[in-house]
C-alpha cells in the first residue's frame, strides 16, 4: 500500500507510521518537522499545510507564502490518514487529493459529542457545532475543530471511502500528556515517608483508555482493508477504582490507599483530569458520566481490540520512569503536593 501520513511527526502519527512501515508498507508522511522526527524507513516531506488562505488567525494571518503543500506529495495514494485538528488542512487536503487518493482516515476525537453525561453512547449521539474558521484557534474548541475537520472530510472525499475514526483517550508509552503514565508511576513512587497514595473516591466514573499501539495498528488495518464509516475507537470500560487497582497492581504497591471525597479534593485547589495540580483520569460527575463510557461494540466489531489495560499502564510505567521526579509532567501532582495532601487528609483539613 503506498500510504500518505499527513502527520507522522508526534506520538499517534509516529505510531502508525512504525507500524505501517514493518507491515511492509510504502509511507510517506507530510508535516513541518517541528514536532520531531519519523520513524525510520519513513518518507518524511517537509511542508506546511497553513496556506495565506488558512492563516486566519491574527498571529499567522500576515504570515509568508507557502507552497502548496500537497505538490510536494505527486502521484497517486492507496491511502491517506490525517491527524489533523485544523478543518483548513482537511479541505486543504481533500481538494488536492481527492482523485489522488482512494481512501481518507481522519484521526477525530470522542470530544465531538455535544453532552458527556449518559454511559454507552454512540456514533448517532447529537455533535458539537462545528467551527466556522479554517483554523483551531484553542484548545477550548478542540471537539467543535474536530466536527469541522470531520464534515470536510466527508464532504471532500465521500462516506464511502471515509473513515472518521472519533478516538477515546489514548495511552500507553510515549504519552507526554501523562493522563496515562501518571497512576501506575505514582503507585510506584507515592512521594510520602510511608508510602500512602491519594485517590479520588469516585466509584461511580467509568474510564476507558486507547492503548496508543492498538489505536495505531487498528488505523493501519483500516487503510489495508479501506473501512469506510464513523467509529468510536475506544478502549475498554473500567470503573476509576479498577483502573486505579490496575495502576496499583502493575506498580507494585503495598502502601495505603487514602481516598478523597472529590469535593475535598476540590476544595485542596486540586484539579480534575490534567494540567498543574491534576489528578488524571478524574472527572465531574454527572456531566462527564459518559465521557470514557462509550458503547465498545461497534469498535470490537469493526476488529479494534485492545491489549489489557495492565499492559498499557506497564508500558506506560516503563516509558514515565526515567522522567523520574519532574516537576513539569503536563498532569498529576509533584511529589510535594502529594505528600501534602495526604498530610491534608489524615490531618482532617477541610480547606485549601
Ligand atoms: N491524546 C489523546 O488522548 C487523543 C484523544 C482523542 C483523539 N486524539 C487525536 O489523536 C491524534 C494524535 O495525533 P498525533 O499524536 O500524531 O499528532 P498531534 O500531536 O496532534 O500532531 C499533529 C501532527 O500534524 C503535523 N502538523 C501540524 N501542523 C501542521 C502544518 N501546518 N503542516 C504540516 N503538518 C502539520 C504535526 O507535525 P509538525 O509539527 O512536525 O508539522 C504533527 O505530526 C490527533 O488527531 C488528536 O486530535 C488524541
Amino acid at each position: 500500500m503506498r500510504l500518505l501520513l499527513l502527520g507522522g511527526t508526534a506520538w499517534l502519527g509516529g505510531q502508525i507510521a512504525g507500524i505501517a512501515v514493518e507491515r511492509g508498507h510504502s509511507v510517506t508522511a507530510l508535516a513541518r518537522g517541528t514536532s520531531g522526527s519519523v520513524p525510520p524507513g519513513v518518507h518524511l516531506v517537509v511542508a506546511d499545510r497553513d496556506t495565506p488562505d488558512t492563516r486566519d488567525t491574527p498571529d499567522t494571518r500576515d504570515a509568508p507564502d507557502t507552497p502548496d503543500a500537497y505538490a510536494a506529495v505527486p502521484g497517486e495514494w492507496d491511502a491517506v490518514l490525517d491527524v489533523t485538528r485544523h478543518p483548513g488542512h482537511v479541505r486543504g487536503a481533500a481538494s488536492a487529493l481527492n482523485e489522488r487518493a482512494a481512501y481518507f482516515a481522519l484521526v477525530s476525537s470522542a470530544s465531538v459529542y455535544a453532552a458527556n453525561d449518559t454511559p454507552g453512547g454512540t456514533t448517532t449521539d447529537p455533535l458539537l457545532p462545528p467551527i466556522d474558521t479554517d483554523l483551531m484557534q484553542g484548545p477550548e474548541v478542540y471537539g467543535e475543530a474536530k466536527v469541522a475537520c470531520e464534515q470536510a472530510a466527508l464532504a471532500g472525499f465521500g462516506a464511502d471511502r471515509t473513515l472518521i475514526a472519533r478516538a477515546g483517550l489514548i495511552g500507553g508509552p510515549g504519552d507526554q500528556s501523562s493522563r496515562s503514565g501518571y497512576w501506575p508511576w505514582r503507585f510506584a513512587h507515592p512521594g510520602t515517608p510511608d508510602g500512602a497514595v491519594v485517590v479520588p473516591d469516585v466509584p461511580g466514573l467509568a474510564t476507558q483508555v486507547i492503548d496508543v499501539r492498538d489505536l495505531a495498528g487498528w488505523l493501519v488495518d483500516c487503510c489495508e482493508r479501506r473501512t469506510a464509516g464513523i467509529v468510536d475507537a475506544v478502549g475498554e470500560m473500567m470503573s476509576l477504582p479498577e483502573h486505579l487497582a490496575v495502576a496499583r497492581a502493575v506498580a507494585g504497591h503495598q502502601g495505603q490507599v487514602l481516598r478523597a471525597d472529590p469535593d475535598w479534593l476540590l476544595a485542596q485547589g486540586i484539579q480534575h483530569w490534567s494540567g498543574e495540580r491534576s489528578l488524571p483520569m478524574w472527572l465531574p460527575l454527572p456531566e462527564y458520566a459518559g465521557f470514557m463510557a462509550r458503547a465498545e461494540a461497534p469498535a470490537r466489531a469493526a476488529g479494534l481490540h485492545p491489549r489489557p489495560l495492565a499492559q498499557t499502564l506497564a508500558d506506560a510505567l516503563a516509558w514515565e520512569e526515567p522522567r523520574g521526579a519532574l516537576t513539569d509532567r503536563a498532569s498529576g501532582l509533584t511529589d510535594d503536593d502529594a505528600r501534602d495532601l495526604a498530610e491534608r487528609l489524615r490531618s482532617g483539613a477541610t480547606t485549601g
